[in-house]
């Protein structure tokens, strides 16, 4: 199926499996693969698991890990950063970012770990999880993303294979950086696809990158 091409954002309805051997030109993977704990996330408040939007509607594609998803994302691109690192078998690295959630309930992970292969002291990033009006069941905050830019300031090509409702790419779109996206599910696929064209319309926000500038050292593993 043809990409959805919106300014310097391109997005693909489909398997990331499928798709991601065609394509090239990418500097950084960013994203938020299926952690695979399908029934265990059985936390959160009442209206997480039975609201509209929350975990009812979560649908099957957290069930399991992704296969072989280092081996998926090695040849693709150099600098990989992945939320749920901890649940994949990832290579050694110091390079750890964490999310402290400010707002979390006892019931669920107060904090959440992103791999990455970059040679950098871990940080970590104090930030409430989203409110009720979000388009995905696990839609990540964007200023969490914006954080995760930051640390690579010089990327101009990043791609999020598991893209959801497409927070990765509205990020990238605010920095100004070309931004691939794939997503299997068509209602979040759509959802991705409003909220990148909104950011297109917005056009880069950012001069400077926010947050801070730590130096990307080397790519380690
Ligand atoms: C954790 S969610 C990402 C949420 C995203 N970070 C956000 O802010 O909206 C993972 C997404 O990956 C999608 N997905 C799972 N397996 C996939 C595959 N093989 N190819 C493409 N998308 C996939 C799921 O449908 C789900 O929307």
């Amino acid at each position: 199926m043809n990409p959805v091409i919106i300014g310097d954002a391109t997005l693909y309805l489909g398997q990331c499996e499928d798709i991601l051997p065609n394509l090239s030109g990418i500097d950084l993977i960013l994203s938020d693969p299926p952690y695979g704990l399908g029934k265990k996330m059985i936390g959160g408040t009442k209206r997480f698991q039975t609201g509209e939007g929350g975990l009812k509607t979560l649908g099957d594609w957290d069930t399991k890990p992704v296969d072989n998803l280092i081996e998926l994302l090695n040849p693709i691109a150099p600098i990989k950063m992945l939320w749920g690192g901890n649940y994949y078998p990832v290579p050694a690295s110091r390079g750890w970012l964490v999310w402290v959630k400010t707002n979390g309930v006892a019931t669920m992970s107060s904090v959440e770990l992103c791999w990455t292969n970059i040679d950098m002291n871990s940080k970590h990033f104090n930030h409430p999880c989203n409110g009720w009006l979000r388009d995905h069941p696990t839609q990540k905050p964007l200023d969490l993303m914006h954080w995760c830019l930051s640390f690579v300031p010089d990327v101009k090509c990043v791609c999020d294979p598991f893209m959801g409702s497409g927070t990765t790419g509205v990020a990238a779109i605010h920095q100004g950086k070309k931004f691939i996206g794939i997503e299997k599910e068509k209602k979040y696929f759509d959802a991705a696809c409003k909220r990148i064209d909104e950011a297109n319309s917005q056009g880069k926000l950012f001069s400077e990158i926010p947050i801070s500038k730590p130096q990307l050292q080397e790519v380690l593993l």
